[in-house]
């Protein structure tokens, strides 16, 4: 199975945001990853709802929107036609009831983890999500260092899905750089979202093609 790879708009120009969407689709990117963030359950400001939907009608490719706000239920029917939606379990009080707004509305939804909440956290959900995001930085920002800690958890997670036999997917998200997505994948991911590792490269098709090939590497290897 190829490993799916996620750009991660948080490190793009927004001057010039269309653009810099199209270099992604061009590069082979499988989905755009649209960072969402309200300055209390992390401490930046990123875009909003209006940007989303933006990111949403100029592309083909799938788009993600990252919640890292509170109440996240607030705002689920503000995503229409955008097709994952990632919620932060540490955000949420009754997690099935907002899977299940996700799904009526019609998109993915995937439950994020912040690096130090335990995968005891989602048990009982783990089956009805279309994937566990395991950040694998404090978010907030990009270009930080992987947190390399979790790798032993993306590795517990897989263990996890494959003893249930679900089919959810392992999403990785923080720090992504050739050298960490081999270790994540190796580890159990299946999906490597990155903004600075694609974003902050002069050549984002090159940069792709990188990740994509430590991705393979580590796969085979
Ligand atoms: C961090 C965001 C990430 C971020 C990744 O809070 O959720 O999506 O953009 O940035 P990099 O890949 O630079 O670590
Ligand atoms: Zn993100």
């Amino acid at each position: 199975m190829m490993v799916m790879i996620g750009a991660s708009i948080l490190s793009a120009d927004f001057g010039h945001l269309a653009e810099e969407v199209k270099k992604a689709e061009e590069a082979g990117v499988d989905f755009i990853h649209v960072d969402i963030m309200d300055g209390h359950f992390v401490p930046n400001l990123s875009i909003g709802i209006g940007t989303a939907r933006y990111v949403r009608s100029i592309t083909k490719l799938p788009v993600d929107v990252h919640l890292m706000v509170e109440n996240p239920e607030m705002f689920i029917n503000k995503f229409e036609g955008i097709e994952m939606i990632t919620f932060h379990i540490e955000t949420c009080k009754f997690p099935f009831r907002l899977i299940n707004m996700i799904k009526e509305h019609g998109s993915k939804p995937i439950v994020a983890l912040n690096p130090s909440t335990p995968l005891d956290t989602i048990e009982y959900i783990l089956g009805e999500v279309y994937a566990v995001l395991i950040m694998t930085v404090e978010p907030g920002f990009s270009g930080q260092k992987f947190i390399k800690p979790m790798i032993k958890k993306i590795d517990n997670l897989k263990h996890k899905i494959s003893k249930e036999d679900y089919d959810t997917k392992i999403f990785v998200d923080g720090g992504i750089n050739t050298e960490t997505a081999s270790l994540a994948v190796n580890a159990g991911a299946d999906t490597l979202i990155a903004a600075s590792a694609i974003y902050g490269k002069e050549d984002v098709k090159k940069a792709v093609e990188d990740l994509r090939k430590s991705a393979i590497i580590s796969r085979i290897g």
